[in-house]
């Protein structure tokens, strides 16, 4: 089987849910691996279970978490808060799908428009943005605080998407 027939096959295997209480350790692994700034465990805590806004999902391979993606949902727009693969499974196009359900979760509960802050160098994830339709609107400057880096603000329409995403059972946090 070739790379891209393997990464097919696989692909088939994945499985998009919403993020749970026992998650935060692996997804743990992942925003440190893929951020310099990582968020603390606590505050995946916090957002699990105090901020009704906040929408957190898991992609599972073989029931191993290899990305999350979050938002919140505020009104009609949603605020893409981050999205993060491990490092060994990007370039395969599932962050991609993994932002196809974070988009399609966004419409099912009742979002119109999503917006997210991406560092101005980090062009990987501006090219998937302007690939889901984002389209930058302006600049934060000095965002991040560890390198003074500016923030591109980009928005997207969200289009009408004919499945609902993974948000559809409510999730009990224990
Ligand atoms: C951003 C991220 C989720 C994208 O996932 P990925 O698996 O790397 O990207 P995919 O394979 O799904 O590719 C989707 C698109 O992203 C862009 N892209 C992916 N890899 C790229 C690369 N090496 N160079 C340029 N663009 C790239 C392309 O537009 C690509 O679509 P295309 O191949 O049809 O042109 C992932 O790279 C990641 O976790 N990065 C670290 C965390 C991060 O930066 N998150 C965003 C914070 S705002």
């Amino acid at each position: 089987m070739s790379e891209a027939e393997s990464y097919k096959e696989q692909e088939s295997r994945l499985i998009f849910r919403p993020m749970k209480l026992q998650d935060i350790p692996e997804v743990m692994e992942i925003e440190h691996e893929a951020f310099t700034m990582p968020w603390t465990a606590e505050a995946f805590r916090n957002e699990l279970t105090h901020n009704h806004f906040a929408k957190y999902m898991v992609m599972e391979l073989d029931g191993r978490i290899i990305g999350y993606a979050g938002m919140w949902a505020i009104v009609d727009e949603a605020h893409v808060t981050n999205i993060a693969l491990l490092q060994m499974f990007r370039g395969r196009k599932w962050g991609e799908r993994l932002m196809d359900e974070l988009m399609k979760t966004a419409v099912q509960v009742g979002m119109k428009s999503i917006t997210l802050e991406v560092r101005v160098s980090n062009e990987v994830a501006q090219n998937l943005y302007r690939k889901k339709g984002f389209r930058p609107a302006g600049t934060r400057r000095g965002y991040y605080s560890d390198n003074r880096e500016d923030a591109l603000i980009m928005w997207a329409d969200l289009p009408a998407y004919e499945e609902p995403g993974v948000m559809e059972g409510r999730v009990d946090y224990p």
